[in-house]
């Protein structure tokens, strides 16, 4: 599959949103709950989160901030947002708000500046990551967290299962050259934020990095 936006959004326009949260293995969950632990996530943040799909970050960011905190989800995907919605309607969740854009050209959209900011699965299928991750950082305050998971090519021995890994990542948008640029955004994440911290999991197939801006 080429790397291309287009793509992608058919990905996220068909039957991929209807069955999304039963077909993400449940360790996704434990090292986003793991990043979160780890951030500096607290009661009363405001979170920006990119590529939120149907919402499974949102219970683990709610736990931190609780009500008085307040998450903005953006996604281009109707049908996942939609997921989205219906999940927000039944847990009762008041304190958050969706909006619906592609986060390569989300910028000057919001009028304020966010506590942290969140993208998890998301830039390593996006061609055009590096415009999402300055569009992520530009919406955070000085001394704000950003907060980034991903899927990444392993290296080393452990290469050997980045052909396994980026298959069963092919039906979400994965590909070889988004697992590749996953390393660039850590190097960006390590140049230019402050107090980085970074974990890898499977085989190193999967990282979160936290850092927070200068
Ligand atoms: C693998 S899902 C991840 C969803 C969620 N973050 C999670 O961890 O379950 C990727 C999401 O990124 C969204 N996405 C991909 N490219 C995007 C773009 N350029 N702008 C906005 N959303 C995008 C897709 O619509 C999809 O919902």
């Amino acid at each position: 599959m080429s790397f291309e936006s287009k793509n992608i959004e058919n990905i996220y326009a068909g039957k991929v949103a209807e069955k999304y949260d039963f077909s993400i293995p449940p360790f996704f969950a434990f090292w986003k709950r793991k990043a979160f632990n780890e951030s500096s996530l607290k009661n009363g943040d405001s979170v920006l989160v990119f590529c939120c799909g149907t919402g499974l970050d949102f219970p683990h960011i709610l736990e931190k901030i609780g009500k008085e905190g307040k998450i903005t989800g953006v996604d281009f995907s109707s049908e996942m947002l939609k997921k989205a919605k219906e999940k927000i309607r039944k847990e009762k969740w008041e304190n958050i708000e969706l909006i619906e854009s592609d986060i390569t050209k989300f910028t000057d959209k919001l009028d304020e500046e966010f506590d942290i900011a969140v993208c998890t699965l998301g830039l390593s299928i996006i061609p055009e990551y590096k415009i999402a991750y300055n569009n992520l950082l530009s919406n955070v305050k000085k001394h704000g967290e950003i907060i980034i998971g991903d899927m990444q090519l392993a290296s080393g021995w452990l290469a050997c299962f980045n052909p396994i890994t980026i298959y069963l990542s092919k039906k979400f948008g994965g590909t070889q050259e988004g697992h590749q640029n996953s390393l660039e955004i850590y190097s960006m994440m390590k140049k230019e934020l402050k107090e980085v911290k970074k974990r890898e999991f499977f085989f190193k197939a999967y990282y979160y990095c936290i850092g927070k801006k200068k």
